[in-house]
């Protein structure tokens, strides 16, 4: 230590190289540490289910671009799941709403790979599809909802993979529904939605909530079962959900169940209120009578990967449009809220210190990494 004293050239240089070669080697970690995820998509993306489904709160990050979460995962997945689980979304709706419907295109709407409004009057500023021989009027949604699957029939069909029915105030999470459909084939003759158990042996899907038909549904109901009066209804009016969910079965499309595996609904013919506070469905609504499969009022009512919400106002589109992809309480992380969860087992501790430990470890590798490179 004292001859060095008498060398000040050479005592600057050793720890000069040393840190560079520390530098170098955090630089390397960090990088195959932030790499290795992205290449091994399929992974991350069973993580990011597991995380959204899981029975936490929400999911966080802060805006400094050195600390990565997993929400940077879920961005990623988001894009590819974007490009590989193509969906179509035709909104349901009259000339004297389409004012209303704007909020749609500007609010969740603009997050589908397609977005189409359905009408009987051509607006060019939504701009809306006039489709043939349908009236206004509620007596004419069975004949809207047929004469808007064939439209998309022939003019989208190759360009989607899922086509999803919503009302002009239903709210739609895009993004969860690619989430949940990227575990079904389109190939299948499946469709989705709330399930309820009236009339049809199988259930159908409840209009308000919104439903998707896979790639498979979509040509059966427009090949097979609507040129067929026997499977269904040739009519213009009548019960469009019900309709629908008459002709799906009659040619052999599944109903299927949307539900996580916490057996919570994705989606939800009510407002968020409704389903979250106890009491707001009375006891003796049709509602608990018409659902399929049990459901629970509060919290646990609905998925935190929820697909869709109904009755949902303009004023209210916004709202959840702000709480939804603004609003973030600082410093929640879901890696965080996910081993919270475990932690009524018994082995949590160590994951969970084992979890800041990772992260902790790819912020301070993040920071080397930036130091060589000043
Ligand atoms: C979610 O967590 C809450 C409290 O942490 C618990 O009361 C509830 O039963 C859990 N729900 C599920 C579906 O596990
Ligand atoms: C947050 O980060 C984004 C990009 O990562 C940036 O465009 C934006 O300006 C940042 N916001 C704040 C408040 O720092
Ligand atoms: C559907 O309703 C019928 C008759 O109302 C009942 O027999 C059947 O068990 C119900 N199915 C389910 C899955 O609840
Ligand atoms: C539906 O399935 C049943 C039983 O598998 C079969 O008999 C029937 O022909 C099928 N119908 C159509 C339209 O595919």
């Amino acid at each position: 230590m004292k001859q060095s004293q008498g060398k000040p050239g050479r005592s600057f240089i050793a720890p000069l190289f040393v840190g560079i070669l520390f530098g170098f080697g955090f630089a390397t970690v960090f990088l195959s540490i932030r790499n290795e995820p992205i290449e091994q998509s399929s992974t991350v993306l069973i993580q990011t289910s597991e995380i959204f489904e899981s029975n936490s709160t929400s999911v966080l990050t802060s805006n400094d671009s050195t600390i990565k979460t997993h929400l940077d995962l879920q961005i990623l997945d988001a894009k590819s799941l974007e490009k590989n689980v193509r969906v179509l979304c035709w909104v349901m709706t009259s000339p004297n709403n389409h004012q209303k419907a704007m909020h749609v295109k500007k609010t969740w709407g603009k997050r589908c790979n397609i977005l189409l409004f359905m009408s009987s009057k051509e607006d060019p500023e939504l701009p809306s599809v006039a489709l043939h021989n349908v009236k206004e009027g509620r007596d004419y949604l069975w004949a809207k909802t047929k004469e808007a699957f064939k439209y998309i029939y022939e003019k989208h069909y190759d360009e989607a993979d899922w086509f999803m029915k919503a009302d002009d105030d239903t709210f739609v999470i895009v993004e969860n529904l690619r989430l949940f459909l990227k575990d079904y084939e389109p190939k299948t003759p499946i469709y989705f939605g709330c399930k309820f158990n009236y009339s049809v042996e199988q259930g159908y899907m409840s209009g308000g909530a919104g439903y998707v038909l896979s790639k498979e549904a979509l040509r059966k109901f427009i090949t097979e079962a609507i040129p067929d009066k026997q499977k269904c209804y040739e009519d213009h009016n009548g019960a469009e959900d019900l309709q629908l969910g008459k002709c799906m079965q009659n040619v052999n499309v599944t109903a299927g169940d949307s539900r996580d595996s916490f057996g919570r609904y994705r989606f939800l013919p009510f407002l968020p209120e409704k389903h979250i506070i106890p009491g707001e469905i009375e006891k003796s609504s049709w509602y608990w009578n018409y659902l399929y499969y049990p459901q629970k009022e509060g919290m646990d009512c609905c998925s935190n990967g929820a697909v869709s919400f109904h009755y949902v106002s303009p004023n209210m589109m916004y709202v959840l449009e702000y709480l939804l992809y603004h609003l973030r309480p600082f410093g929640v992380s879901a890696d965080k809220i996910d081993t919270q969860r475990e932690s009524s087992s018994s082995s949590k501790s160590t994951s969970s210190e084992q979890q800041d430990f990772h992260e902790q470890a790819i912020t301070d590798t993040a920071n080397q990494g930036k130091f060589v490179t000043i």
